[in-house]
């Protein structure tokens, strides 16, 4: 069977899926890009493949193509890609507004391409692992999820990273895509979202740099997610815990560990085996794009699945923007001392 041709644009974050690409028995990378040439030279080199500066010129010769670009190019460079019949593994958020979104996901549909978001988080072992002890109510029912993201991520000043227009939005946009996805798929459809946000901390940001927002699922459950790009100092044991009936399920903080406690105590239901890469790993992400690609199969993390995610977060934002209008305690003044 001829292997699947690809491509990758944007060669940052693109850089894992150009590796895993390499890694993939059915894949064949015959094309980087970037537009520092420098760069996707140096890439091409290592991995053995053609480099290029303009996607368009050498997107004929592939089947499929992994756009890795900034968020305001996802919607043109995702539109073309489809439009020529290329398969396409997008890279977090789908576009930064609802109707690009939308325009994508039906663009795809109409041509019959593989329309997949990189939502690498739900590939990782131990993200499946917890997805199965949920689902199976291994451990009674989840009723309660709190995340935590915290990072520090200064851009380069001028950075496309901090111009809200660019990027979309703010950190919960930008990042806690992610985990606003992983909270829906682990715990089902939302029906009440809530947020707040903040730039103290993180000036360099024109949208929200911290934010925290709660959200409630249709059992009933509830979730919790912070996300930050401006904690220098960060002590983060564990990025998720989810409180079920009968126990508390701890997905450890590189995403590779799942330890539950009940009342035997604390053990571990799955670690990274010796050789295997811990962490954020794009593998089971790429081959689930290739086998999407090969068996016409509909991929977990379609353009449906990740408007989800994209709808509740714009409705956290318009949440934030209705609470800015709150008067705050402070102006009770002092007719509430004492009380
Ligand atoms: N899944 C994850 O964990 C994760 C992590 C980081 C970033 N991302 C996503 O990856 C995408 C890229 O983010 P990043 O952090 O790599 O950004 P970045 O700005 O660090 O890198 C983007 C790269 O794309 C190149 N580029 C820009 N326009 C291009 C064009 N028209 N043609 C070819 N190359 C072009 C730039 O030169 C740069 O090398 C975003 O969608 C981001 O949200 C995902």
């Amino acid at each position: 069977m001829r292997k699947i041709r690809t491509a990758v644009v944007g060669l940052n974050m693109g850089l894992q899926h150009a590796y895993a690409y390499d890694k993939a028995e059915r894949a064949d990378l015959r094309w980087v890009v970037d537009l520092d040439e420098n760069r996707a030279a140096q890439v091409a080199e290592e991995l053995g493949c053609g480099y290029a500066t303009d996607w368009t010129k050498i997107v004929d010769d592939v089947d499929a193509v992994s756009i890795c670009t900034p968020h305001h190019l996802h919607a043109p460079q995702s539109l073309q890609a489809i439009a020529a019949g290329k398969h396409v593994l997008l890279e977090k958020p789908i576009a930064n507004t609802l109707e690009d979104c939308w325009k994508i996901i039906h663009a795809a549909e109409d041509k019959g391409v593989t329309f997949m978001m990189a939502y690498i988080v739900r590939f990782l072992p131990a993200v499946q692992r917890l997805k199965e002890a949920i689902d199976r109510e291994e451990f009674g029912r989840a009723f309660n999820a709190n995340c935590w993201i915290e990072g520090y991520m200064p851009p380069a000043p001028g950075s496309w990273f901090s111009r809200k227009e660019q990027l979309g939005g703010g950190v919960l946009f930008s990042h806690g895509c992610h985990y606003i996805d992983l909270l829906i798929w682990l715990l089902g459809n939302t029906v009440n979202v809530a947020s707040l946000g903040t730039q103290l901390g993180t000036e360099w940001m024109e949208g929200e740099g911290t934010a925290h927002s709660v959200m409630k699922f249709e059992s009933g459950a509830l979730g919790y997610l912070e996300t930050s790009w401006g904690m220098k100092y960060a002590y983060r044991p564990d990025l998720l815990h989810v409180h079920t009936k009968d126990a508390l399920l701890m997905l450890d903080a590189s995403v590779s560990k799942l330890d539950v406690m009940d009342a035997s105590g604390r053990r571990t239901l799955i670690a990274p085996v010796e050789g295997e890469t811990a962490g954020f790993n794009t593998q089971g992400e790429i081959e689930h794009f290739l086998d999407c690609i090969e068996t016409g199969r509909t991929p977990d993390t379609d353009g449906y699945a990740a408007m989800k995610s994209h709808q509740a977060i714009w409705a956290m934002y318009e949440e934030q923007n209705r609470v800015q209008n709150y008067p705050g305690n402070s102006s009770l003044g002092s007719e509430v001392s004492g009380g």
